[in-house]
């Protein structure tokens, strides 16, 4: 394994690979890794000859300075993972001011909507930043393949979006969400949960399951006033949306139509830590 702190010595690295005609294959994280992270490396090692992981804690899809501050950086512990997969590994730990220069600032991106739903609506900002650091690492590693948890199932396809409308050449993958045995989806907000809410958080993927159930044969409406009232009965939880959206454009279902796919997303609070979770309909 090797760590890069500095653009150059790390795209010069790249090259090399590259002009021996090795793929890359990146993983971009903000640290803190868990199995979930793992599980995309995994995929990268398997479809990529050299992985590069990014490990960097952005700070322009923060909207809340205090939630930047709080989040986790556990670098030595990230390494000690990664380490475990056996594979020869790149880690790329820039500073911001080595990655975005002087100024750390987020571009505007024109997602065709899919940034003004959901999580967009909820987190002002966030995805001109996702899209701003994405970008920039995608220029930097040039990777072939970048890898992403369908967990973030909007980021991913924001990422598609993105990748689409600035015709940078890199496929996106999109891997399946990693579950604690209880069914909770795996993320590093779980290691902030009590032992109780972790046990009640499961619910948020029963209920998922139970959707997926009723999308048969019950209308949207339906569902959603089913999902509203499950909650309301829940005390661990606080639900803050539930939305069945197009897999693809992310826009809210009016009617079911043949040939389009859908998908369940759930964002909810176990006291306040924030979780989502989202489930496939037509499979
Ligand atoms: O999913 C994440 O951890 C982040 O949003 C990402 C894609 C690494 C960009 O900072």
């Amino acid at each position: 394994m090797q760590v890069f702190r500095e653009k150059k010595p790390l795209i010069e690295a790249i090259q090399k690979e590259k002009s021996n005609g090795n793929t890359i294959g990146l993983v971009p994280t903000m640290g803190a890794l868990h199995d979930g992270h793992i599980s995309l490396v995994q995929q990268a090692v398997q479809q990529s000859n050299q992985v590069v992981v990014s490990v960097f804690v952005n700070p322009t899809q923060f909207d809340n300075p205090e939630d930047l501050e709080k989040y986790p950086r556990t670098l030595e512990r990230d390494l000690e993972l990664l380490e475990k997969t056996g594979a020869d590994i790149w880690v790329f730990a820039p500073t911001a001011n080595e990655l975005y220069g002087k100024k750390i600032k987020s571009e505007h991106f024109d997602f065709d909507g899919l940034d003004k739903v959901m999580e967009g609506k909820f987190r002002n900002g966030h995805f001109n930043g996702v899209g701003t650091v994405v970008k920039k690492l995608f220029e930097t590693i040039t990777p072939d393949k970048a890898f992403f948890g369908e967990k973030d199932y909007q980021q991913l396809q924001i990422v598609r979006k993105l990748t689409e409308k600035t015709e940078l050449p890199v496929e996106i993958v999109g891997c399946p969400i990693l579950r604690e045995d209880s069914g909770l989806a795996r993320s590093s907000r779980n290691e902030r949960l009590n032992s109780q809410n972790r046990e009640k958080a499961a619910f948020i993927y029963e209920t998922l399951q139970k959707t997926k159930e009723l999308f048969g044969t019950k209308s949207a409406d339906y569902i959603h006033n089913w999902v509203s009232e499950r909650f309301e009965n829940y005390p661990y939880l606080e639900l803050e949306y539930f939305e069945i959206a197009n897999s693809r454009t992310l826009e809210k279902i009016n009617r079911k139509r043949k040939g389009n796919q859908y998908r369940a997303f759930i964002a909810a609070y176990a006291d306040d830590i924030r979780l989502i979770d989202n489930i496939a309909l037509d499979n």
